[in-house]
């Protein structure tokens, strides 16, 4: 696995592994659970070693699946990001939510634990003194946020005591860019934050004729190409997969990068 650089002196792998719907939406679906853990594991055997979840998901059964997944893996080898959900941002929720993710991925440490959206009614400082303590207590290895503007991102790193915020988290594809480029990308790299790109293959849907010029140009596929596109611009996609041949053909969006002008020529898209 590649890496990028994450925060001052940490690293973050360069794609990952999404994980919203597996095991449910919003509530528990346990009807599937060997389907998902097969998947879960055979990402984890292709390579995936970021994998992506929330307390939200699947109201926190996608945790636990993720947990049984990990089962005979080693969990050094992972880095394993999850989220506080809105309505979970006063300082001792924030607190209370972590251990109840932590419980249920059955791991001692999260890697990343972000805030899942802003809440303007709970003053950014106050959940920012949550996450800070939670990196003391070493629950949590780096904090930071998804789903911020420019703005609320100020606010989240000007709360910041003792340690930093790494990453925001954005809905981010080749095609639907024009709330992260070029500003938040741009204040983002100023200020040493890691931009996650959520969404990245647009649900599936991904297309477009430079796409496909491009991937009979790169002999890569479209989606591929839309992956490699974020990596080129130092966003780390998250593609949720679950059928093996997407899993497969998606973690081959890296080991190789599109050339500058190429990446000049997707900049102009959307
Ligand atoms: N922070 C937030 O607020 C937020 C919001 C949304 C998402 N996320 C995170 O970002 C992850 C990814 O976003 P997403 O799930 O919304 O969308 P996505 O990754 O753009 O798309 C997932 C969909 O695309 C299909 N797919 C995957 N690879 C494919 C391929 N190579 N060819 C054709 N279809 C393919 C999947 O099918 P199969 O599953 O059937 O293989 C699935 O239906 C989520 O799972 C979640 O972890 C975060």
């Amino acid at each position: 696995m590649e890496y990028f650089k994450l925060g001052k002196n940490g690293r973050i792998p360069i794609l990952g592994y999404g994980t919203w719907r597996i095991g449910g939406a919003q509530e528990p679906d346990r009807s599937q659970d060997d389907y998902y853990i097969k998947a879960l594991r055979k990402a984890f055997e292709v390579g995936y070693t970021l994998i992506d979840t929330a307390e939200y998901y699947g109201g926190g059964h996608t945790e636990e699946l993720i947990a049984k997944a990990l089962e005979g893996f080693n969990r050094e080898d992972f880095f394993i990001t999850s989220k506080v959900w809105p309505n979970h941002l006063q300082y001792n929720d924030v607190l209370k939510s972590a251990d109840a993710s932590l419980k249920r991925l059955q791991t001692k440490y999260l890697d990343l634990y972000l805030i899942h959206w802003p809440n303007p009614q709970i003053p950014i400082s106050e959940t920012v003194r949550a996450l800070e303590d939670l990196v003391d207590l070493g629950k949590v290895r780096y904090i930071g946020v998804s789903n911020f503007n420019i703005n609320e991102l100020k606010e989240a790193t000007e709360s910041v005591r003792r340690h930093e915020i790494v990453a925001n988290q954005v809905r981010y594809s080749v095609l639907n860019k024009s709330n992260v480029e070029p500003e938040l990308l741009s204040y983002a790299k100023q200020n040493n934050i890691r931009i996650i790109a959520y969404t990245p293959l647009e649900k599936g849907k991904m297309s477009h004729p430079l796409l496909t010029e491009l991937a009979s140009k790169y002999n890569k596929t479209v989606n591929q190409i839309a992956l490699n596109y974020l990596i080129c611009r130092e966003a780390v996609p998250i593609p949720k997969a679950v059928r093996e041949e997407h899993i497969i053909e998606n973690f081959n969006a890296i080991g190789w990068r599109l050339n500058p002008e190429d990446v000049e020529k997707l900049s102009k898209l959307a």
